[in-house]
């Protein structure tokens, strides 16, 4: 049985997190979950953000499953997210989207992934005041960092037979951090010569991906973009419900919904959590579950395609719990 750290989170957290630990339990998933704390629940239950003992607990297992954490906006502490994706080295952020049958949307044939840079570029949190009318902030782009998730963006390319590597950048501006960034894409580019790779400044990127979304197929971006252009990318498949966030390291893995703790409709039972459950079955496939991945997977997939239990945000009007159960009997 493996051990999974489990971290409901705040907001819908706790709402999410119960509904998708019912439907992983039902899929015979091998697995323990082992509960901590984190963000704002954590500092009102033992006085800390990011308790010492979650930390260890991540340590331990190499797995862990989140929900999602409040940031203060502008002043307060420093993101758990940010100093979770620090502490254990969770470089690559890789961000699927795709098209679910039943949700009507723009476009069909949205099939893609953002593999996102996450522990430098703008996110550094070097970040100060020299007057109180002038602030700077410092964009670090270093070789290893860069090589290593472009790396990552490859292989994952590779091993899922993708085809083409999408490298989005801004070194017409920034020529000295992002002309680091392509040219070294370009350097691990020639390693790969089966998968095509092609580059697009961010701002045209943006323009093509919410014209023909259906030509990109991985991406590979730095810490800001590809902050930015995975919530665009969710949606094109129809919102921030729908999709997950695996933050990968070379000695532990955290698995999260890619939306926030949408403090907006939490305690209303309203929130979708079919992220939080892409999310796990991520996980199951990380470590080596992939048969309770695609009970998950299909039991969602059918779920929504039906449309007879489907929440508010994608056009329903069912709730948390009962879209669990609707999910559970489509298992
Ligand atoms: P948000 O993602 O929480 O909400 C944006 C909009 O999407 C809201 O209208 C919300 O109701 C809706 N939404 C989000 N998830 C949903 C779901 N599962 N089902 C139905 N509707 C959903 O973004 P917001 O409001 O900008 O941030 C709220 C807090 O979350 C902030 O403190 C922010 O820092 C934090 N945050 C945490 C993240 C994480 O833990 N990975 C990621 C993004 C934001």
């Amino acid at each position: 049985m493996t051990k999974i750290t489990l971290i409901p989170g705040d907001g819908i957290g706790p709402e999410i997190t119960a509904a998708a630990l019912q439907i992983i339990e039902k899929s015979g998933a091998d697995i323990e979950f082992e509960e901590y704390y984190a963000g704002v629940t954590a500092l009102e239950k033992c006085g800390d953000i990011l308790p010492a003992e979650t930390v260890a607990n991540i340590e331990k297992n190499t797995v862990a499953l989140k929900g999602p954490l409040t940031t203060p906006l502008g002043t307060g502490f420093r993101s758990v997210n940010v100093q979770l994706r620090k502490i254990f080295d969770l470089y690559a952020n890789v961000r699927p989207a795709k098209n679910f049958k039943g949700i009507r949307t723009p476009f069909d044939g949205v099939d893609l992934i953002t593999v996102r840079e996450n522990t430098e570029g703008l996110y550094t949190g070097i970040e100060y005041e020299i007057n109180k009318d002038v602030t700077q902030a410092v964009r670090v782009i270093t070789r290893p960092s860069t090589e290593r998730v472009i790396k990552y963006a490859f292989d994952l390319a590779v091993s899922q037979g993708r085809k083409k590597v999408s490298v989005f950048h801004k070194s017409n501006i920034m020529k000295i951090t992002d002309g680091l960034f392509t040219s070294v894409a370009e350097e691990i580019a020639k390693g790969y010569p089966g998968i095509e790779c092609d580059y697009h400044i961010i701002d045209a990127a943006c323009m093509k991906l919410v014209t023909n979304p259906e030509k990109f197929d991985v991406i590979v971006t730095s810490n800001l973009f590809g902050d930015i252009i995975s919530d665009l990318t969710s949606g094109l498949i129809g919102g921030l419900g729908l999709t997950c966030g695996s933050n990968i390291g070379k000695d532990a893995a955290i698995f999260e919904a890619v939306h926030g703790s949408a403090p907006d409709i939490a305690g209303q039972n309203k929130a979708n959590p079919t992220a939080l459950l892409m999310a796990a079955v991520q996980m199951l496939y990380h470590i080596g579950q992939p048969d309770a991945a695609v009970k998950i997977q299909t039991a969602v997939e059918r779920t929504i395609e039906e449309g007879k239990y489907t929440t508010v945000d994608i056009g329903g009007n069912t709730s948390c719990s009962d879209y669990a159960k609707a999910v559970i009997d489509n298992m």
